[in-house]
């Protein structure tokens, strides 16, 4: 037998890695170096940590490409500098401190498999903590950002006037469709305590007078009528097929003639086994809420047809992005 254990031993210690940027991200590492060059005993008083253990800290984020260091001295790698400094563009810290909140919950994944019940109640995130709903809301705020870029590309709304986005957090999917269609405005559907964090995010791209956000339960409370789009984005992966069946047909009601429906969502092949990073999402997912769970994409299309949805179509957002779109029209 000549196998390697190496596979093992990378697995065995993955959460090195993980623990080392999260840390990072959550004492504001990156910021705090900005576009500066600093060194160890700067940063660490600027952190407010222990000279000799931040040294042996930035070294080994230099080991990972998180910085740069010459001479002594400390700067952002590229990709630090581009993705983790506060006021960058293309900001996504927020989107990882909503990691680093998970990474204990990622510690009772037995305690899940035996109780089937999530090892994070739901409501922590939506609502219940307002530090870690915050994070969730912002962390979607940051992904949703970068690949709203594509999303808006792959669904035309091109002269369609009222959308209705349902579970859609916070509301930058809204914000950019309406951005693009002058002729759109969007209604927010989500839980109360996720619905007053995008009102401060539609207020800072100014605008509120074509997006708004309602609270609402989206398994019990009745969708405004008249739709001629209805987006169900990253709710399906929180839901057992009888509940997004349901949606889907509720969609279709709400909508008018002509009207489209679009799912955007994280899809596992049809084995139900792969690839890797779908299916450890799906484990997220239940880790994190009650029916958590990854569905394929030749169900969601059964899902359309049934409630009578026509010219369906899914499309795979550009990778590394593993969403897919998947459209359909109200006859
Ligand atoms: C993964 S997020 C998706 C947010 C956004 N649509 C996107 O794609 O980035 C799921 C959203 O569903 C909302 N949600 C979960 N259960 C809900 C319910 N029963 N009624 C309304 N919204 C709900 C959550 O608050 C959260 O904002």
């Amino acid at each position: 037998m000549n196998i390697n254990p190496s596979p093992l031993f990378k697995l065995a210690t993955a959460y090195w890695d993980s623990s080392l940027f999260l840390t990072a991200n959550r004492l504001n590492l990156f910021s705090v170096i900005g576009r500066n060059e600093k060194n160890a005993s700067e940063i660490a008083s600027e952190l407010g940590t222990e000279t000799h253990h931040t040294g042996l800290f930035l070294n080994a984020c230099v080991s990972l490409g998180l910085l740069d260091k010459k001479d002594g001295r400390y700067k952002n790698s590229a990709l630090s500098e581009t993705f983790l400094v506060k006021g960058s563009p293309a900001y996504l810290g927020e989107a990882f401190k909503y990691s680093d909140d998970l990474y204990p919950v990622w510690g009772k994944l037995e305690e899940t498999l035996r109780s089937g019940k999530p090892a994070l109640r739901p409501d922590t995130i939506l609502g219940d903590d307002p530090e870690k709903t915050r994070h969730f809301v912002l962390g979607m705020h940051n992904r949703a950002l970068g690949v709203g870029r594509s999303l808006i590309a792959k669904i035309d709304l091109t002269g369609r006037k009222k959308l209705l986005d349902v579970g859609g957090g916070p509301a930058t999917y809204s914000i950019l469709f309406a951005q693009k269609n002058p002729e759109l405005t969007s209604t927010v559907m989500d839980l109360p305590g996720v619905v007053a964090i995008a009102g401060d995010i539609i207020k800072e791209f100014k605008m509120e007078e074509r997006v708004c956000a309602i609270p609402g339960d989206y398994t019990k409370t009745p969708y405004p009528e008249g739709n001629d789009c209805v987006l169900n984005s990253g709710i399906f992966h929180r839901e057992t097929p009888e509940t997004c069946r349901m949606l889907t047909a509720k969609a279709f009601q709400s909508l008018e003639p002509g009207g489209l429906f679009a799912v955007n969502d994280v899809f596992c092949n049809e084995k139900k086994d792969g690839p890797p990073f779908v299916m450890l999402f799906g484990v997220n997912m239940m880790l994190t809420s009650e029916f958590g769970t990854v569905h394929s994409v030749s169900e969601v299309i059964k899902w359309l047809t049934e409630a009578g949805f026509r010219d369906i179509t899914g499309t795979p957002l550009p990778p590394p992005m593993p969403h897919t779109v998947i459209q359909g029209v109200k006859p």
